[in-house]
This record gives structure tokens, C-alpha cells and sequence, in this order.
């Protein structure tokens, strides 16, 4: 689908600059969720119907990072598949992410210092420089939540292979504008919430298949099996061969209002969302004179801005003392417009 045609299906009663705290979703997904939580609430269907959403989306996201459904595992929130990725790090192993990262992807490693788990943190352009023969993992963002710093992957991706340093990697501010190969990294955890306008409580885990069995499913459960609907009851334990294993029992009504958002992303295609987020931020940044960016988030000094912008009707965000805006596929040059006109340009 042309995503100007795409656009009709969002329907914004603000101009909405949010996008990095919570995404809109597209009718198809509104309609989706509400028709399940009739359902529900009359009793109407069994529950497995909700519960094919899951799978469909997990194919879907697979689609999207270009990778085998068979590494991709489903959960409820990046932390919780960190923290799995965390406590299975050999004791005393040496953390390094960037000082600002986003705590769901920082403060599990923080969490075992009991076992001698250590973290260092430098400015996120400066990961790669810091890597070393002592570091065991780096666990970073793809895209910065405060600032909008997009990380250069090239250049950790090469340091890690030289050092053989695990990557980690937090791609929930870039999944669904950012073009990504999860098979460049060790792990790639997205939350669907934001940028794949999902809603909240559908996460996905990319592992590389040759760490599978250094990962211990602490959290395997009855969705964990390998076959799901013989694994309810009693011993043996019988986990899923691929990363299925790592899943967690599916959220349905969240699997459902996330399966047609993934759909229409694959349709109207990230390389098309890319150019259009980039070329509304950069129309942004060139108004307010500043250098183009690679980032479909713009961080600008602007103390309490976020709270006037409210008053004329424009959600954005105020993060580390700064404004942050962000724009996605139901943007318009028009939001533009409305917001330099807001910020009184
Ligand atoms: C980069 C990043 N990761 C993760 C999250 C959410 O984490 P969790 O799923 O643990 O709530 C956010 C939310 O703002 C985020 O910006």
C-alpha cells in the first residue's frame, strides 16, 4: 500500500509528536481489539483465536528483520527478555552500554553484581572505541529514546567481532522506520508499542541460533513447549527446539491489535516510512537551523515546552530537559507547519 493512502487509516485528534513514547494504532488494529474484547466480554469464541495473532505476528516480525521465524521468541516487555539475556552472562562478565540508555536494557546487568557482573558506560557514539578483550557484552540501543541518537552499527559491530564481545541490542526506537538486519547481533529485543503501533505488552526477541542453548528460559511456561497445546500438565519438561523456547504466554489482546499493524508496516515497506519519517524531521531541523540527521526523533533544548505545546494541541515529549518530537508514518507536513507555528518560527 502507498503509505498516502495508508494515512487515511489513522485518525489523530491532536497533531501527535509521540511516537517514541506510544504509537497510533491503524484501524485495522482498533477495529481488531475491539472486536476481540466484544468477544470477550459476551463470551462469544474460544480463546485460540486470539492466541493465532501471536504466531502471525511473530512471522511478521521475523519478516521484518530479516530473520528465521525460527530465532524469533514472543514476550511482554524488552526487560524482562534483557533480564533473561542478563542472568544468563557468565559470572563476572563486564557489561559496557551507553550512559543514557534506556534502563530496561541497562539496569538487568546492574542486577547481578552479586555474581560479579560488572557495567561501564561511556557516551553511546562512543561504544565501539570502548570495547575491549575484557568485555564480555555490549548492550545498547539502536536508536536513543532521549536524545534520538541513532548508534553506527557498522562500526560496533565491527569492534564487537574483533573483540568477540556478545551484542545485546534494543531496537524498540527503530523497529518499524529503521531498516534492520536482526542477524547482524547476538540478541535484537524490540517492543512493539512505539514504532511498530502496537499495543503495550507485545515484544519480540531475535537470538542468534548458535547461543540458543547458552540461554536459560527461566520463564518457560505451557507456550514454551513444543507443542503448545500438549504442554499443559506435568513432567517432562518439554521445551521448543527453536527460540520459541524463550516465549512468554502470549498477551492475546495485545497479540491481536498488534497482528494488522505488523501487516500494514510490511506493506507499505520501512524503506518507504524511513524516507518519509526522515524527510518530516529533517523539514523540522532545517526550519529550527539545524544539520539534517539520519533520526526520525528530534531532541531540541526547550525546557517545558512540551506542556505549551500541549495547549495548542500537539503531544510531544520533554526528556533530559529537552523537547523531544518524533515523527512516523501518520505525520504530515502540515504537523510540521503546526508545530514551528507553536514554537512561535
Ligand atoms: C529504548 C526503549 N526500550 C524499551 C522501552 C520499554 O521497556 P519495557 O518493555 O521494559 O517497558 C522503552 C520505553 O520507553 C524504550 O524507549
Amino acid at each position: 500500500m502507498e503509505l498516502a493512502a495508508a494515512q487515511a487509516l489513522w485518525e489523530p485528534d491532536t497533531v501527535y509528536l509521540n511516537t517514541a513514547s506510544y504509537g497510533l494504532p491503524p484501524r485495522p488494529s482498533f477495529e481488531a481489539l475491539s472486536a476481540a474484547l466484544d468477544d470477550w466480554r459476551h463470551g462469544r469464541t474460544s480463546w485460540e483465536i486470539w492466541g493465532d495473532s501471536t504466531e502471525e505476528s511473530r512471522g511478521s516480525f521475523a519478516g521484518l528483520v530479516g530473520a528465521d521465524v525460527e530465532d524469533v521468541a514472543i514476550g511482554a516487555t524488552v526487560s524482562d527478555f534483557t533480564g533473561m539475556v542478563a542472568s544468563s552472562l557468565p559470572d563476572g562478565a563486564r557489561v559496557l552500554a551507553p550512559d543514557m540508555e534506556f534502563t530496561s536494557n541497562l539496569f538487568p546487568y546492574f542486577t547481578q553484581s552479586d555474581r560479579g557482573v560488572t557495567v561501564e558506560t561511556v557516551p553511546a557514539g562512543r561504544l565501539a572505541e570502548a570495547m575491549g578483550p575484557s568485555t564480555t557484552a555490549v548492550a545498547f540501543s539502536v536508536v536513543q529514546s532521549s536524545s534520538g541518537e541513532v548508534a553506527d552499527l557498522e562500526a560496533v559491530e565491527k569492534a564487537a567481532a574483533e573483540h568477540d564481545v556478545l551484542t545485546v541490542v534494543d531496537a524498540t526506537q527503530g523497529c518499524g522506520w529503521l531498516p534492520l538486519e536482526a542477524s547482524r547481533f547476538d540478541f535484537l529485543v524490540v517492543h512493539g508499542y512505539k514504532w511498530l503501533m502496537s499495543p503495550r505488552g507485545t515484544a519480540f526477541l531475535y537470538v542468534n541460533p548458535a547461543l540458543r542453548d547458552r540461554i536459560r528460559p527461566a520463564s518457560a511456561g505451557w507456550y514454551a513447549g513444543e507443542d503448545v497445546h500438549s504442554s499443559y500438565y506435568g513432567p517432562p519438561l518439554r521445551l521448543a527446539e527453536s527460540a520459541r523456547r524463550f516465549d512468554r504466554s502470549p498477551a492475546w489482546f495485545s497479540w491481536v491489535g498488534t497482528k494488522p499493524s505488523l501487516e500494514l508496516i510490511a506493506s507499505v515497506g520501512v524503506e518507504a516510512i524511513h524516507e518519509h519519517n526522515l524527510r518530516l524531521a529533517n523539514l523540522f531541523r532545517e526550519e529550527m537551523q539545524l544539520e539534517p540527521s539520519n533520526s526520525a526523533i528530534v531532541s531540541i533544548e526547550a525546557e517545558d515546552a512540551s506542556t505549551q505545546l500541549e495547549r495548542s494541541g500537539i503531544q510531544a515529549a520533554s526528556r533530559a530537559g529537552n523537547l523531544r518530537v518524533s515523527f512516523h508514518i501518520y505525520n504530515t507536513d502540515e504537523d510540521v507547519a503546526a508545530l514551528l507555528k507553536a514554537l512561535g518560527r
